[in-house]
């Protein structure tokens, strides 16, 4: 008789790997790839497409990378930086202080951007560095022999990365890519790309905020709906805070009312009186930070909640979001 084969056993998200830099490699202008195995060479926990890592990256801070290499590979996880400007420091210290044989802590593979196998059809639209996570689905449901097409947007072949990667894949021939400096352009070809559709396609976008607004926007004009349409922002952009005004947070646990200054966020105005919230991308992409509210009313400010969850007004992004009401009263 033949015996199931045995499932890995699960793999805590709390989970910490200390992985050695295999390789280094320029991918594109200002992109750079990092390919990580366990020193050891043990096998590395699974993960499905749309994961990403927690990297703990030089001087202290965690940022998301998501994994681009073909899910289902246990020797190694592949991630790609691109250097951000202006830098909050993470892409900097990854391109400029992490080399080949250094030691790197992540986390064991996350997912907040799952694929839904059983569609029709699967569209899959990347903008710039948020080819990663959509090169990793388009790996998976080729590999799944599924019905799906990619479309890459970055500016210009040279901020591409992964383009000989992609032309040389077995899914060659539905990869499409649109390299212009034109927003009319894009704006053009994401119209006609999203006009047709039925209930079976599901639409899945990754990029900068600027994209994915753009791609998000045009697919609900076009008729999509909400829940076919699932997003991974990689970042937002720094919004003005000339408008904030104070608030007060109150600590269920103890009673202790705290003033949110205009010019704080929640998280950093609680860690001066030694409150600590975990948080990871601190604006309101990772999802790390996010807090019970009992009482009040949040004013979102972070991309991570759906819509509904931030109608739901019980949970909230201390890393950016603020109060619509004088008071907030938080589960900590
Ligand atoms: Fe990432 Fe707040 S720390 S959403």
């Amino acid at each position: 008789m033949r015996g199931r084969r045995p499932r890995p056993a699960p793999v805590s998200p709390r989970t910490t790997l200390a992985l050695k830099v295999a390789r280094k490699t320029a991918e594109a202008e200002n992109i750079q790839s990092f390919e990580l195995v366990d020193p050891a060479g043990k096998a590395l926990p699974p993960f499905a497409a749309g994961s990403h890592l927690d990297v703990h990256v030089p001087g202290g801070k965690i940022r998301q990378y998501s994994l681009c290499n073909p899910p289902g590979e246990r020797h190694r996880y592949l991630i790609a930086v691109m250097r951000a400007e202006p830098t909050r420091g993470g892409s900097r210290a990854m391109h400029e202080q992490v080399k080949e044989g250094d030691l790197i802590e992540v986390s064991a593979p996350k997912n907040h951007f799952p694929l839904v196998e059983s569609a029709k059809h699967s569209l899959l639209i990347a903008g710039g560095i948020g080819i990663t996570p959509i090169l990793c689905m388009a790996e998976h449901l080729a590999g799944l022999g599924a019905d799906f097409e990619m479309h890459y947007f970055a500016r210009s072949p040279a901020r591409a990365a992964f383009v000989e990667r992609i032309k040389r894949s077995t899914f060659a021939d539905h990869a499409f890519f649109h390299f212009t400096e034109e927003e009319k352009q894009q704006r053009l070809d994401l119209a006609v790309l999203l006009q047709t559709h039925d209930a079976g396609m599901h639409l899945y976008v990754c990029g900068g905020e600027a994209f994915m607004n753009a791609v998000i926007d045009t697919a609900l004009q076009k008729g999509w709906r909400k829940d076919r349409v699932h997003r991974e922002y990689f970042s937002v952009e720094k919004r003005e805070s000339d408008s904030n005004v104070e608030f007060d947070v109150t600590i269920a646990s103890t009673g202790r009312t705290i003033r949110i200054p205009a010019d704080k966020t929640v998280l950093t105005a609680l860690a001066d009186y030694g409150i600590h919230i975990t948080a990871s991308c601190e604006q309101g992409v990772c999802g790390t930070c996010v807090t019970r509210v009992l009482e009040g009313e949040p004013q979102h400010r972070d991309v991570f909640l759906s819509d509904d969850e931030k109608n739901r007004n019980d949970r909230f992004t201390p890393c950016c979001s603020r109060a619509n009401s004088r008071t907030l009263v938080l589960d900590l």
